[in-house]
């Protein structure tokens, strides 16, 4: 008789690991803490269980980096749950794919058609391959103060002016849930002989939810790069990196081969096995319940006077094609305080710990671990914030968009002679280095890019009002590394 179980029933990786428990097997390899035995201060602190499964890679369990047995078959398994050609296994971080997605497709001096608000792993693999990037700019929303998706007109235009490009580079959606027209953009780069790679960093879900907006790869978009860690429930730095084309496979591989390491954690790669298995079996219940709780506390945050949390009545057609309902960005400038001042407000008085809190908002993250009264005790604390703490609503200053003067790839500048100069007074020099304020970790400045006196201003207001400046080797951000020349 027929089975009707699901084939996405399986979780190979996991199998074979309790399989390789159950032998009892005395090993002569690394990890060196032997299961656990070598390190008793380890082992009493995440336990037994999980030492047993840190592993390495053995015939039987197979190889991250060449898989033949049990992680192509997983691999093969998570490929048809999203719908991909194939799926590779990431142990690295999202910031792994994106940067093998653009290696794969520019080499040094090919051009990507790029929106700047991208995330640093992307201007990353832009020094790393020494490809040239082309931003357009993104659609701002001046109001909240952040920055949207692409227009499709401005991504044609970017192709029309570069017809040589080699790929059309796109978030989907961005940190604060706003899409582009993807399959607009994938559908236009295309006709061009461009490929699109995206950033879905934060869209996992849109693989396994009802009513969410498009992915990638339904898009027809050539690649992507997806933390199933962040809205997929997978331990902190695994991911998948999705390619539309099987026949690719080989040659991804190799790519994702030279940044990837050779001792991939088997507990990593077990909890996507089993991530994919729990979202394809039960994917569209489970967000369906995430969009419930957070519509329900888009509704009742709104009823709170000056906060506005923000959804699909954004969408323009354009620079927000679609929002992602699950994300649960709140404007905080309206009660008088930062989204900086609110995050550390919610931390420090309450125990609550949100996602981020920049200039002018805050992101609540809510996923498949939360509930109603969970996401009851925000909205209770953000009304007392309001009363306890709120001012007189004030414009603040919120992070515009500034358009990068670039007059040298990332590539050439990050290895060019250089000097620190102070940073305050850096203004026309070229910077050698990336500099960004955390939230929202989009870079400020890049290698290669005219230090304007904008971004200086945007960087020391953006310090004097809590964020975390990174990037820069002086941590006081002082002074910049900048070309000699
Ligand atoms: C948009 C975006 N892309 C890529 C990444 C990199 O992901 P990871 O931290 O898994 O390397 C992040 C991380 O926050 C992100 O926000």
């Amino acid at each position: 008789m027929k089975s009707n179980k699901s084939p996405q029933e399986k979780a190979p990786i996991v199998s074979a690991l309790q399989e390789n428990i159950a032998k009892r097997t005395v090993s002569f390899d690394v990890p060196g803490h032997k299961q656990g035995q070598g390190n008793p201060l380890l082992r009493d602190f995440i336990g037994k269980q999980a030492l047993q499964y840190d592993v390495n890679s053995r015939r039987d369990l197979d190889n991250l980096i060449h898989p033949t047995g049990i992680i192509l078959e997983a691999e093969k398994l998570a490929a048809k749950a999203f719908k991909a050609g194939h799926a590779f296994f990431i142990v690295n971080g999202t910031s792994a794919g994106v940067q093998t997605m653009v290696m794969s497709v520019a080499k040094a001096g090919e051009k990507i058609i790029m929106p700047r608000n991208v995330h640093r792993s992307a201007i990353n693999a832009l020094i790393l391959t020494g490809a040239i990037p082309v931003y357009v700019n993104p659609g701002i929303d001046m109001n909240l103060g952040i920055s949207l998706g692409m227009s499709l007109k401005d991504v044609a235009s970017a192709i029309d002016e570069h017809p040589d490009a080699k790929a059309v580079f796109v978030n989907n959606p961005t940190y604060y849930g706003v899409c582009s027209n993807l399959k607009g953009i994938v559908d236009l780069a295309h006709a061009h002989g461009m490929k699109v790679i995206v950033d879905e960093a934060h869209g996992t879900h849109y693989y396994f939810g009802k009513n969410l907006p498009m992915s990638a790869m339904a898009a027809g978009a050539d690649m992507s790069a997806v933390s199933m860690h962040k809205t997929g429930g997978s331990l902190t730095q695994s991911s998948f990196l999705l390619i539309k084309d099987a026949k690719e496979t080989a040659y991804v591989r190799k790519v994702l081969n030279l940044t990837h390491t050779t001792s991939g954690s088997y507990l990593l790669t077990a909890s996507l096995d089993l991530s994919r298995k729990y979202l394809a079996l039960n994917g569209a219940k489970l967000f369906a319940k995430v969009v419930e709780i957070t519509e329900y506390a888009r509704q009742e945050i709104n009823e709170i006077d000056g906060y506005y949390a923000f959804g699909k009545e954004l969408i323009n057609g354009d620079t927000v094609y679609d929002f992602d309902v699950t994300k649960l960005a709140v404007y905080t400038a309206g009660i008088g305080l930062n989204g900086i001042e609110v995050y550390d407000l919610l931390r420090d008085k309450y125990d609550i710990q949100i996602e981020f809190g920049d200039l002018g908002n805050i992101l609540a993250m809510v996923s498949i671990g939360d509930t109603i009264p969970k996401v009851e005790r925000l909205i209770g604390a953000l009304d007392e914030i309001r009363d306890v703490y709120g001012k007189e609503s004030v414009m603040l200053k919120t992070q515009e968009y500034l358009h990068p003067i670039v007059r040298l790839s990332p590539e050439a500048a990050f290895y060019a002679p250089q000097k620190k100069v102070k940073f305050a007074s850096s203004a026309g020099r070229i910077s050698a280095e990336m500099l960004m304020a955390y939230p929202p970790g989009i870079p400020v400045l890049a290698p290669g890019e005219e230090i304007t006196q904008a971004a200086i201003d945007t960087i020391l207001y953006a310090k004097a009002h809590g964020s975390f400046i990174t990037g820069v080797e002086d941590p006081t951000i002082t002074t910049i590394k900048v070309l000699e020349v």
